[in-house]
């Protein structure tokens, strides 16, 4: 086991050491991570991203860049475990994750067995997982958040949410099941050509739990997005030298569907949107009342429901609008404005989170260092300061401030193997 860092922080969580067997490419590995900044430096395809995606899945229970969960375990490996120890509020908690390759039954299926042990308690869903570790990352793919689909910026807020709330996975996995149900039965209908009673009366009832899910999400969505946009809107005025004034607006109706129905999931569509109900207008309006809009909505367009065999109302379907100075910061934000934006967004997300944690998070970033110009590395790091613990990546030191350095933890990275490394 490698020694750890060398002093302790006040008001931060703090992993201490991260245990991985048979996660990608990691064989078996323990490390102990420094209290103030750690540094993975490794050349390309050597394990660094690995890393830290496996501190982010004892964190949020899910991996965001596989798109199945048996990428995760070694190639040729039966089984994988990560296991992070870490304190918060000065108390040592353990997560740990384990899957599991099982024997099919059939050839060609997949299965999986996972475990959880939240301090060596065992849980078999990952929700159990959620509100212990708490991280934020920043990633070069957070400038999805501009340049991609909406569904990026959905996924984005909810997974904000879920870390000051968890049990908001219960509703959000409430609404997608509805969402299923509710298709199936748009299909059924379509394919048999006729409405009947009971369709009706099923499909009402779907309709009532859409709204009533849906609303709670949208809500949730509104209330944090007017709680980010103050602290996004400081961040990027003072990265623009106080010339940018950003706004956020939460819509509430997907556009109208065009010609080519996947523009909506492509680039962003902000600008598009039909302002049918904003966040200034329903911030204020209790759920029962979004819930009749979503009620009032579903009856507008059932018939192209039906035809289309698609729920077309409802939270998995709006957007965040982005605008810098008034116009749509998707389509007119020069790269520059985009990257400040991003990282304005991400460090309120920083600040949100510290404030719900009573402590601030942890830190992970993935290579981010070589996007950001000296005025942006230098907001990011007075926002890090001296208390907050730092994972970073990076395939080389060259172009971090040397105040980035003092005192750092730093190992090298190559092959699935980590060594400590002495400057
Ligand atoms: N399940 C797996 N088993 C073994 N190796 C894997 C598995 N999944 C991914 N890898 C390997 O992990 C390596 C990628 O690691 P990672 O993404 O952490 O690289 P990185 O050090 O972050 O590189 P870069 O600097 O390019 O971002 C690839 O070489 C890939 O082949
Ligand atoms: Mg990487």
């Amino acid at each position: 086991m490698l020694e750890s860092g060398p002093k302790t922080l006040q008001n931060a969580m703090q992993v201490k050491t991260v245990t991985l067997s048979n996660f990608r490419n990691y064989p078996d590995v323990n490390v102990s991570v420094g209290s103030g900044k750690t540094f993975l430096i490794g050349e390309n395809a050597q394990g660094k991203s690995n890393f830290l995606e496996a501190v982010e899945l004892v964190s949020t229970g899910r991996s965001a860049r596989a798109s199945q969960d048996s990428e995760l375990i070694r190639w040729g490996e039966p089984q994988l475990s990560v296991q992070v120890i870490f304190e918060r509020m000065g108390v040592e908690e353990s997560v740990e994750y384990r899957l599991a390759r099982q024997t099919a039954a059939r050839p060609g299926q997949r299965l999986l067995s996972r475990q959880i042990l939240v301090n060596g308690v065992s849980y078999s869903f990952v929700k159990a997982l959620l509100g212990h570790l708490i991280t934020v990352s920043f990633q070069v793919d957070d400038l999805n958040l501009l340049r991609g689909g909406p569904k990026y910026r959905r996924d984005w807020i909810d997974g904000v949410i879920l870390r000051v709330r968890p049990t908001f996975l219960d509703v959000l996995q409430s609404f997608a099941k509805v969402i299923s149900q509710r298709n199936r039965l748009l299909k059924t209908i379509c394919e048999a050509k006729r409405v009947t009673v009971s369709d009706q009366d099923q499909l009402l009832a779907w309709d009532k739990q859409l709204a009533r899910f849906g609303s709670q999400i949208i809500k949730e969505r509104m209330r944090l997005l007017s709680e980010l946009l103050p602290r996004a809107q400081e961040n990027q005025s003072h990265l623009s030298g106080r010339r940018e004034s950003l706004q956020a607006d939460y819509y509430f109706k997907a556009p109208e569907p065009k010609e080519d129905d996947s523009r909506e999931y492509g680039n962003g569509v902000a600008e598009d949107l039909p302002p049918a109900s904003s966040m200034s207008a329903l911030l204020e309006a209790e759920e029962q009342e979004v819930a009749q809009i979503l009620m009032r909505l579903l009856k507008e367009r059932r018939r192209e429901e039906i035809a289309r065999k698609q729920s077309l109302v409802g939270p998995h379907r709006d957007d965040i609008s982005l605008t810098l100075n008034d116009s749509s910061a998707v389509t007119f934000a020069s790269q520059g404005q985009q990257r400040s934006l991003v990282l304005s967004l991400k460090l309120a997300e920083l600040e949100r989170l510290t404030e719900s944690c009573g402590e601030s998070p942890v830190l992970l970033l993935d290579d981010v260092m070589a996007e950001l110009d000296a005025g942006r590395q230098r907001l990011l790091m007075s926002a890090v300061g001296d208390n907050t613990q730092t994972i970073i990546t990076t395939t080389h030191l060259a172009g971090f401030e040397p105040s980035w350095l003092e005192g750092a933890t730093i190992y090298s990275v190559a092959a699935g193997a980590i060594e400590k490394v002495t400057l």
